[in-house]
């Protein structure tokens, strides 16, 4: 551990003081103040999400993982990228509404292109079914992401490509997960996906609220676009 990590508690203060963001351009907001220290802080909280989407790709994909191209929505600093190069995956374009975050994204020399755009606000910047793999994680939660956002993932990518997203199944998530799991399984009853992998993650990430202690449980999602 570098001398300059920071501590359980410092991160826990940090991130509780952007419960009371309640609207996306807060909460983004938020993220703009977080980026440079973003990598280190969720280390600290043992923040695994990218990993283990990453190795639940890995799982289902068994096309060229060089020629893949990857669409990384919510990337933040690249920590979803960095992840799946260890996969051997090589093209990644991310998107992002904080333009701090992009920064760091930009610096790590891991995408070919990289977009600012508020997810919920019209639609994707991107080409429809043009992406190998769709990916979205840390960011399918209460106050962040949009559940109708779902549908653009969807489109984004090509017919039989793989959509991943995660989300956390900790007390104050709980509402939000049912209503996404409710637009999966509508999606899936349209005929627009079908579900390859459902994951309950126990040890997701340290708890931050008053009210939770150990570890908060979470869960990953592969859908594979018909
Ligand atoms: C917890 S971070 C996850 C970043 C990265 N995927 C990871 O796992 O490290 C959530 C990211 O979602 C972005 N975000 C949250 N709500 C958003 C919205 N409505 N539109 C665009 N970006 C949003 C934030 O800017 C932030 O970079």
């Amino acid at each position: 551990m570098s001398a300059d990590t920071n501590t359980f508690e410092n991160v826990k203060a940090v991130i509780l003081s952007c419960h009371k963001n309640s609207t996306s351009e807060e909460k983004v907001n938020f993220y703009n103040t977080w980026a440079e220290n973003y990598d280190q802080d969720v280390a600290v909280l043992d923040y695994r999400a990218p990993s283990l989407a990453a190795n639940s790709i890995s799982t289902h994909f068994s096309g060229d993982r060089e020629a893949a191209v990857v669409l990384d929505v919510a990337c933040g600093t690249g920590l979803v990228a960095q992840q799946m190069k260890r996969h051997g995956f090589g093209h990644f374009v991310g998107i992002d509404g904080s333009q701090a975050m992009l920064e760091v994204a930009r610096e790590s020399g891991l995408y070919q292109d990289l977009k600012q755009c508020m997810l919920g606000e019209g639609q994707l910047p991107v080409q429809w079914g043009l992406f190998d793999v769709v990916v979205i994680v840390g960011a399918f939660s209460v106050g962040q992401v949009p559940v109708d956002v779902v549908r653009e993932l969807c489109k984004s990518t090509k017919p039989g490509g793989y959509i991943c997203m995660t989300t956390r199944s900790n007390h104050d998530n709980l509402q939000y997960k049912a209503s996404l799991e409710r637009e999966l399984k509508q999606m899936e009853e349209e005929e627009l996906w079908t579900c390859v992998e459902y994951s309950q993650v126990e040890d997701w990430e340290r708890a931050v609220s008053e009210q939770e202690h150990g570890y908060i449980s979470g869960a990953v999602y592969i859908y594979k676009k018909l």
